[in-house]
């Protein structure tokens, strides 16, 4: 090797100026966030660099006073540390504390704030496709911690909510809590086809949030097509596939779609936001994302 070599592209990117992001999770190995967060930083020109840290749950308060010990400018928060990082950090956000789940962290010389993006990302994927929540009739899909983050915000913005879930107890725990919240009836019910049909009927947005038709059961769907009209939107967000089974039969009946890989896209731009203070490059966070999720499934 030339002595020349040794400063070759990727040893020139990090050096002892370089400000570090990361992610925290178990399992993260699958994780795509750094292949776009690092394309963010090398489109914007920023001397940041974005590392994946896999920290078991027994090691999570360690890992957030590590944030401050090595100066890390901040982190992003995913499974299965979204609910338990929020007591181990200095400030919470109201929208993170109301929804109860922090994906984002920032270090402000030392002081760490939780933020959720998740919620703000999901609302983002909606506007930037023309879709204003307030007075649209809605159904979710599920009741999960997803569904939680994106019922709040939807309901935030006046957006009528049905949530149906398998369990049907769990969708009138989450109706319940949106209707304390924001004095807003919401319907609950059993994820059947009657109860779908029925509020399908007049629905202008269906959301999913389960898991229903993720790789490999791709064929799986909680929507049957008959059901699904062309004035409908409807978002998926599984990202793998990039089209699940519900969006394909969607768009066969003419109506607009929005893939989960928007959403993804969308929280980690306003986390990149929040940790540089710059714009976020969308569109490359987008393309990158995408080549990513390609590249994995072969
Ligand atoms: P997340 O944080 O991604 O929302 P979660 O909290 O585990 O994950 O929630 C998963 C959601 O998908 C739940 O609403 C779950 O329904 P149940 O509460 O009835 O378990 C839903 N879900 C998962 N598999 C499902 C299936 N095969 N059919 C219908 N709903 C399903």
């Amino acid at each position: 090797m030339k002595s020349t070599d040794i400063l070759n592209p990727v040893s020139k990117l990090i050096s002892g100026k370089t400000r570090i992001c990361g992610i925290i999770g178990d399992p993260i190995e699958h994780t795509i966030s750094p292949t776009m967060q690092n394309a963010a930083f090398r489109q914007m020109g920023l001397d940041y660099v974005f590392i994946p840290f896999k920290v078991k749950k027994e090691d999570l308060r360690e890992a957030i006073e590590g944030i401050k010990a090595l100066n890390i400018r901040g982190l992003n928060v995913t499974i299965p540390h979204k609910v338990a990082v929020m007591p181990f950090l200095d400030e919470v956000d109201p929208l993170a504390e109301n929804i109860g789940a922090v994906n984002t962290i920032v270090n402000n010389e030392g002081l760490l704030k939780g933020y959720n993006t998740d919620a703000s990302g999901f609302l983002q994927s909606l506007l930037a496709e023309n879709i204003q929540p307030a007075g649209k009739n809605v159904v979710i899909l599920g009741a999960g911690g997803a569904s939680r983050a994106i019922a709040f915000i939807l309901a935030d913005k006046g957006a009528n909510l049905t949530i149906l879930n398998r369990h049907s107890e769990a969708a009138k725990a989450l109706a319940g809590w949106i209707t304390r919240l924001f004095r807003r009836e919401v319907i609950a019910g059993d994820l059947e086809k009657e109860s779908l049909r029925v509020a399908l009927k007049e629905a202008d947005l269906l959301v999913n949030t389960t898991s229903v038709g993720m790789s490999p059961d791709t064929e799986d769907t909680l929507a049957p097509s008959r059901l699904i009209k062309s004035t409908l939107s409807v978002v998926d967000i599984i990202y793998n596939p990039l089209k699940t089974r519900l969006l394909i039969d969607a768009e066969k009946k003419g109506a607009k779609v929005i893939g989960g890989v928007e959403m993804l896209v969308q929280q980690g731009a306003a986390a990149f936001e929040l940790w540089t203070g710059r714009k976020a490059p969308v569109d490359v966070m987008r393309s990158t994302a995408i080549e990513a999720l390609n590249v994995r499934k072969d």
